[in-house]
């Protein structure tokens, strides 16, 4: 037999012991994020393309809050469902001091005050055309006029008492001009999580169903806002400007597909960064084990512990409550 280096890595996978003591990623309930859907009707209504979520009035939401503040999940998001008759091509709903989702921040704000509360910044759906901005003639996104309305959303969810805004809509320079006017308001502690690398992704699906944005952009798409896939040097030069601009938190979007820039960016900037595991792998995850393919619990955790073991800092998940239940139960 040649000289052997002994070296057996097996050894250390030997035991339970040794295997908990070497484990570098730790996943908690601290860790997650619960993305919800409010509409403006009473009760619940199922999304079809993400079995197990639903839309809810603000009565059921504060019953999903209660139920994520007794798991001990820090914060939720809220994406309002606008009512068709409420959209329209300049989103006026977006920054009405009684719309849906100021209405819900402040009903959740004054019952669970230590849930964290993130608002999303962008007007897709407000917009009947289903972009995320206003357009011009021929139909382009103009950029400065949509950073216009997109400041007074914010600050109207800044006063309706959001702890976090989260621009999602991709314009340039919206941080800077959002964090701007938060300080002249007097907003100094509202935090900006920047959807910084935000990819055009055909994973949003579902979403886009949830909120009603699919029918009103049909055929069209984000690709001359939102980045191009094939892209990571995009996403570097993104996050620079957000945090430049004032970014407190930044995300990549959508997860598991882009683990190899949750990892640069970790790397390059060392600041709090989020990842949302968006509406599209909840439904692969989903559908796969509701056929009896996947073991959803196990997949679920793994999936999530992946996201954390590449760098996130939290995470945007629609399988928060269940993740946290199962967390629980573990340990
Ligand atoms: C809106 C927005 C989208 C998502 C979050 N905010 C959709 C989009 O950009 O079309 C997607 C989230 C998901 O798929 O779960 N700007």
């Amino acid at each position: 037999m040649s000289s052997h280096p002994y070296a057996r890595p097996r050894r250390m996978r030997r035991d339970e012991f040794s295997r908990r003591l070497m484990r570098e990623t730790v996943l908690t309930t601290n860790d997650l994020i619960l993305p919800v859907f409010v509409h403006g009707h009473d009760g619940r209504e199922p999304v079809a393309s993400m079995p197990g979520v639903e839309r809810l009035s603000i009565d059921e939401l504060l019953r999903a809050a209660e139920q994520a503040c007794e798991l001990r999940v820090p914060a939720l998001a809220l994406f309002p469902v606008t009512a068709p008759e409420a959209k329209s091509l300049d989103a006026a709903a977006a920054f009405d001091d009684e719309g849906l989702c100021q209405r819900a921040v402040r009903a959740l704000k004054s019952r669970f005050p230590q849930l964290g509360v993130i608002t999303d910044v962008a007007l897709d759906p407000y917009t009947r055309h289903g972009q995320d901005g206003l357009l011009d003639d021929s139909g382009y996104v103009m950029n400065d006029e949509t950073v216009e309305v997109l400041v007074k959303q914010a600050l109207s969810h800044a006063r309706a008492g959001a702890d976090v805004v989260a621009p999602s809509d991709m314009m340039d320079g919206r941080i800077g001009q959002i964090r701007s006017a938060l300080e002249l308001e007097g907003h100094v502690h509202t935090r900006i999580l920047a959807y910084s690398a935000k990819y055009a992704s055909a994973f949003y699906g579902p979403f886009r169903d949830a909120v009603g944005s699919a029918a009103a952009l049909g055929k069209a798409d984000k690709q001359t806002y939102q980045m191009d896939p094939a892209n990571s040097d995009e996403a570097m030069q993104e996050v620079a400007l957000d945090l430049e601009e004032g970014a407190d938190m930044v995300m990549v979007k959508p997860g598991l597909p882009y683990l190899d820039i949750v990892r640069r960016v970790k790397d390059s900037f060392g600041v709090p960064t989020f990842v949302y595991q968006v509406s599209g792998e909840y439904a692969m995850l989903k559908a796969a084990a509701m056929n009896g393919w996947l073991d959803e619990r196990a997949c679920v955790l793994e999936a999530l512990t992946s996201i954390r073991r590449a760098g996130a800092d939290g995470i945007l998940t629609y399988h928060a409550l269940d993740a946290a239940r199962w967390l629980r139960e573990a340990a």
